[in-house]
Parts: structure tokens; sequence; C-alpha cells
């Protein structure tokens, strides 16, 4: 079986863009594929997270992983830090990685410009961190996003590196890979453009959001004036939300609306209700699990552990070849 490896950052909680577009994918994975989904918790620090904070934040991606579907037994879900294999082989990739050509990464360079009181070493080697989360388990297939794939691009170039320097070969050349080819692209509500936490409070609807929150979100959703003439084209404002609608509600009531939308009679603060009892529908199930798995303390720190346990000794394996190849007295 082929192994796929993906790391999760632990800011934020999930929103519906993140669910249709990624979490189901992972879920589905988890059936085909040798799979270790982690954490990404050291990343996190090159923004230096108060402890409390972190913690936080990490429990609150296993219990929103965990509630979505990712089942611990099938899937390796870990921690970063509680792997820390991966520091050593991110301090071993640093060597044979160049300050030019990460200096050139086009995230680093963003994120010299949105923080540039701190830019500190981390944000310059994340792509060697990255390689290490990666190559540790040496993964043929990483499921990653677009704004990712220069990332993965450096991370093939550092296992080609380091096979080439020891005239070895040690490490695959992981590719992106994303679950059947369609992706579902998840549109907010503020009328263009996809889901997401960035685009402004209000634009994204979070797996953990209350039914009060979900219904104001979505009635305070852009629209248009309404359909001009019977059978006109939808504007993107309200094409999105029947995309929405398409995801969450039964078949019967997306036609319902088309119809409606079609000879002129819809009225958006019907299909925006509709809409937000069917998103809430959708997610209390998980709210739920999510409220509930997250209290639960012993129940994360067992998964966490049992994974981390998994992860580690295929991490092991790994250091252990890479010592003896590049020449420690003690490999
Ligand atoms: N950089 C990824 C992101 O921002 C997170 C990440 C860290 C990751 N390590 C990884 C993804 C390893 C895939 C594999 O989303």
């Amino acid at each position: 079986m082929e192994t796929v490896v993906s790391g999760i950052r632990s800011t934020g909680r999930l929103h519906l863009g993140n669910y249709f577009g990624a979490v189901t994918n992972f879920i589905k994975m988890q059936h085909d594929f040798n799979c270790f989904f982690f954490v990404a918790d050291y990343h996190s620090l090159t923004t230096h997270p108060k402890p409390e904070h972190l913690k936080e934040n990490v429990k609150q991606v296993l219990a929103e992983y965990i509630s979505c579907g990712i089942d611990p037994e099938k899937a390796i879900l870990y921690i970063q830090s509680d792997v820390q294999e991966v520091t050593e082989l991110y301090l071993l990739f640093n060597m044979n990685a160049y300050v030019g050509e990460l200096q050139r990464v086009t995230s680093f360079k963003e994120k010299i410009r949105k923080q540039p009181d701190n830019v500190n070493a981390g944000l310059l080697t994340y792509p060697t961190l990255m390689a290490a989360d990666i190559l540790i388990h040496k993964a043929d297939k990483v499921p990653v996003g677009k704004d990712q794939e220069q990332h993965l691009e450096m991370t093939r170039n550092f296992a080609q590196r380091f096979n080439r320097i020891y005239n070895v070969q040690c490490f695959p050349e992981p590719v992106a890979f994303n679950f059947g080819t369609e992706l579902v692209k998840v549109p907010g509500l503020d009328g263009s453009g996809k889901m997401g936490k960035s685009e402004g409070e209000g634009n994204a609807v979070f797996l953990s959001d209350t039914e009060d929150q979900i219904k104001k979100k979505v009635m305070k959703a852009v629209t248009d004036s309404g359909p001009v003439t019977p059978g006109a084209q939808k504007s993107e404002p309200v094409q999105n939300l029947f995309t929405l609608m398409k995801l969450v509600s039964a078949n019967d009531t997306v036609s319902f609306f088309d119809e409606k939308y079609n000879d002129g009679s819809i009225r958006y603060g019907d299909m925006k209700k509709q809409l937000a009892q069917d998103i809430n529908k959708f997610v209390s199930p998980l709210r739920e699990k999510i409220d509930e798995i997250i209290k639960d303390d012993n129940l994360l720190k067992s998964i966490a552990s049992k994974g981390a346990e998994k992860a580690r000794e295929s991490a092991k394996k790994t250091i252990k070849q890479v010592r003896e190849i590049i020449g420690f007295l003690n490999a």
C-alpha cells in the first residue's frame, strides 16, 4: 500500500470549505492507503502562540478531525511534536538546503510582508520542516491544496539531493494528490470566491458554529436584487447560495428554489432560511460530537499517544537508515 502523509495546521476551526474540500478526502483515503495525518504544531510556533492557546488549538483540531470521521484505528493520527525524529531529519535537511532557494519561496516572501517584525529562521526553513514531515515516513502522496505545491516541489528537491549526495535511493519523490479528480470548491457567503476564514467574519460557516450563529451568517449572505427576466443566468452570489444548498440540502429542495428562480418568483429570504436550516441539520451532529470529544481529555490523550507510538515506529526506521547513510559513528 502506498503511503500518504498530510499535516494539518493547528490554527482556527474547521469550516464547511475545509470539510468538503479536504477532510472528506482524508476520510476516503484512510481505507485505501497507509495514512499518516498529523497536527502541525511545530509549524505553528513561527507566530509565537501562547502555551495555553497552542494546547487549545491542538485539542480542537484533533477533536474536529475525529468527529468528522478520521478513524485512529485506520489512519495514524498524531501530533507532530510527539515525534521528535522529525526534528532530527529537519536538522539534517537544513544542512543541504540553500538560503537562496529558501528565500525565494513565495510563502516566505508573503510572511516577510505580513510579519516584518518577526522574520524568524523558522519561517525561512518552513519548507525543510515540511519535507521532514513528509519524508520521515517516505510518503508517496501528499493530499494538499494548490498553495502547497511549491513546498512539495522543494520536498522533492531535498529528497533528490539527499539521494544524490550520498548516492542512495533512500527517499521517494512525493507528489500532490487528491482523491477523485473533482475537488469541491465551496463558496463563501460574501458573494464571491471561496469559503475561508481570512475573508472576514461571516464568510465561513464553522462546524462548531451554533444554530444561531449559522442563521445570522446565512441571512446576511450577499445576494442580488432578484432575477431580471425569467430564466436569466444566476449572478455569482446567488449561484454560490445554490452551490452551498447542493452540498447540504435534499435534491427536491434545490430544484424547488431553482424553479422559483427560473420563473422569477424566488424570495431570497426564504431560500436563506431553508439553507440555514439545512446547514444546521448537517453540522449539528458534528458539532455535538466535537463538543463531547473536546471535553474528554483522556480520550484525546489516549488517541494522541497511540498515534505517536505508531508514527515513531515508522520515523525511527527512517532516522536509523539516514544516520547510517550519513556516517554517524552510532547509527
Ligand atoms: N504547510 C501545510 C499548510 O499550510 C501544513 C503542513 C505542514 C503539511 N507539514 C505538512 C501538509 C506536511 C502536508 C504535509 O497547510
